[in-house]
């Protein structure tokens, strides 16, 4: 099988770790990306393409010239908190930009497709840790939009055979060891670089939401996933639908985070002091989210290689101090 790999939303976080890794087992990854959010100087690794998941013209040229075996589709809006206020464009980038890419795909005949879905599809946990056959149901746009993208994926797969894996992520963590790429999001929104920055400028505050959960130390628990593990995993889906699919699997560590614990990481690996600011709970925030990742093992052979939250932690520091 040819191994140009098609990567929407290559120039972003986790995109960019992904095609380093592709590179280094002998993928050529061609980046489709606007650079909505994405920055060109993460792409090292292949061609970039500037341009829309939501131009169809420009992925029957993307198709016609690179001929990819496979498609591993990234690009997509992130925020949850702007698919609140503004949900049409959660929609038509994360929805029907993914319908386009699916057309072109078939029309194109290229058969697999590995898709960056989340565990927002789950919405707030029944039990924990969550297992893929939970009930789903988001609870905000942005989950819903890569909930309908799971479904559009399923009747693709009935009707035209297309081979997909959704690979439901918790949070991505971390940064390349070797430096050379790394988390670079405006705005940001994640922990673990808010925690960083604060700590870097102590004008700048970060805040824990909420000391009264039901958890070990009452902050909310979630599962800090490092990026080098998720581009693994994509690269493990890739060769998975070479003779199997369709599949859905969480990418976790199946272990937890309170917020009170990174932030306690973050003073061992900084060596600088970081004072938060209590705050009130936020609504829609569970108290844990953690995922069951039996599933990723059994069929994909992935098994997560950094489970260290310190190092997770280190590599992102370093990634910030570069
Ligand atoms: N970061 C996380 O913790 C996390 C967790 C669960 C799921 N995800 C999913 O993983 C994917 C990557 O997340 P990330 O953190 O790397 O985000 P990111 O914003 O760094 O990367 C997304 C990339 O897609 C590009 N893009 C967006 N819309 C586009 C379009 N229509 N056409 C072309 N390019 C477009 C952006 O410019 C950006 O480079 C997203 O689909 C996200 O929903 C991320």
């Amino acid at each position: 099988m040819n191994k140009t790999i098609l990567v929407t939303g290559g120039a972003g976080y986790i995109g960019s770790h992904t095609c380093k890794a592709l590179a280094a087992r002998g993928y050529t990854p061609v980046t489709l990306d606007n650079l909505s959010n994405g920055h060109e100087w993460a792409v090292k690794w292949g061609p970039l393409v500037k341009g829309d998941t939501g131009d169809r013209a420009l992925l029957d040229d993307v198709f016609a010239r690179y001929r990819p075996s496979g498609v591993i589709h990234f690009a997509a809006f992130i925020e949850v908190g702007v698919s609140v206020r503004e949900p049409g464009s959660f929609y038509r980038n994360n929805a029907c930009s993914t319908l386009n890419v699916l057309e072109a795909m078939r029309a194109h005949g290229c058969e697999r497709f590995v898709f960056s879905s989340t565990a927002a599809v789950y919405g707030t946990p029944r039990q924990v840790p969550i297992t893929e056959d939970h009930p789903q149901w988001p609870i905000n746009p942005y989950g819903w939009s890569k909930f309908m993208v799971e479904r559009m994926l399923e009747d693709f797969g009935r009707a035209h055979g297309t081979r997909f894996c959704a690979l439901r992520y918790f949070n991505a963590a971390g940064a390349d060891p070797e430096g050379e790429i790394g988390e670079a999001h405006d705005p940001e929104s994640h922990l673990i670089p808010l925690v960083l920055r604060a700590a870097k400028d102590p004008a700048r505050s970060i805040s824990i939401f909420g000391t009264d959960y039901d958890t070990p130390d009452g902050t909310c628990v979630r599962d800090y996933i490092h990026v080098c593990d998720l581009a693994d995993a994509h690269i493990r889906a890739l060769q998975f639908l070479e003779d199997h699919g369709p599949a859905a699997v969480n990418l976790g560590t199946g272990a937890g985070n309170s917020v009170k614990e990174i932030i306690d990481a973050a003073r061992a690996v900084t060596g600088l002091p970081i004072e938060p600011v209590i705050g009130p709970r936020r609504p829609g925030d569970p108290a844990r989210l953690v995922a069951d990742r039996a599933l990723a093992g059994e069929l994909l052979g992935w098994t997560p290689q950094h489970l260290d939250i310190r190092e997770t932690i280190a590599h992102a520091w370093a990634w910030m101090n570069r």
